[in-house]
């Protein structure tokens, strides 16, 4: 059975944080996102369904979010102001835990923090049937975009250009990410420039028979 953290355990977990932020930044990465979504440590913190602490990290919102500000503070001490991502689940699909616009309060304070973009996925907290189709996820991203003036990304269910292009340009997202039509099709992103009438660069190694290339899309 899980336990509840004793609150002396917390200020070692959140240098841990840091370590890795450390570690990333030797290790030479551009962005950097923190995960606080689907079910894992953050999120349980931040869903009033898991945290049912009576302590300074439960209670209200504030004290939910507690974890996460200081694992923010320690993560941007390594890594400064290059680009930090934070992916929320924003909503835990059962009575009483948290909706989108649980995370206008919290988003707030993210951005507060330095956070530079919400990445909008959801559940993880409860076990429950979450039906899902093309762009589920996109309202939250939108709501919080437009409510907290703050870069979002959109995921789940986004599989052609021409349906990212839409989330992009209507002003519903800031970026999108593609995960398992990226495994259906490795070319994804050629595909969709394919769909967008868009002239990509091609690989070096691909130009050799550039002409054939672009006739045949071999
Ligand atoms: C095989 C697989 C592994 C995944 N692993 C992770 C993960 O480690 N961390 C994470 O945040 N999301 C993970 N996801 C969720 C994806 O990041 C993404 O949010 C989700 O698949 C919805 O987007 P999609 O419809 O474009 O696949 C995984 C998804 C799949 C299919």
């Amino acid at each position: 059975m899980p336990r509840a953290l004793a609150a002396d355990e917390i200020p070692g977990l959140v240098k841990l944080y840091g370590d890795a932020a450390r570690r990333a930044s030797d290790a030479g990465f551009d962005v950097l996102e923190i995960h606080a979504a689907h079910g894992y440590l953050l999120n349980e913190f931040l869903s009033p369904l898991a945290n049912t602490r009576d302590d300074e990290y439960g209670g209200d919102a504030k004290r939910r979010y507690r974890f996460l500000r200081e694992v923010l503070e320690e993560v941007k001490t390594h890594w400064g102001d290059r680009p930090l991502f934070v992916r929320i689940s924003s909503s835990d699909y059962a009575e009483g835990g948290n909706i989108p616009e649980s995370f206008l309060e919290y988003g707030r304070w993210m951005k507060q923090q330095g956070a530079d973009l919400i990445d909008c996925s959801s559940g993880g907290i409860k076990m429950v049937k979450v039906q899902t189709y093309p762009g589920y996820q996109v309202p939250a991203s939108e709501l919080l975009r437009k409510e907290l003036n703050i870069a979002t990304g959109a995921v789940g269910v986004i599989q052609s250009g021409r349906q990212a292009e839409e989330i992009l340009q209507n002003g519903r997202a800031d970026l999108v990410f593609v995960g398992r039509q990226m495994l259906r099709d490795p070319f994804w992103v050629r595909t969709a420039a394919d769909d967008l009438k868009e002239i990509i660069e091609i690989p070096t190694a691909y130009t050799r028979y550039g002409s054939v290339w672009l006739d045949t899309k071999a």
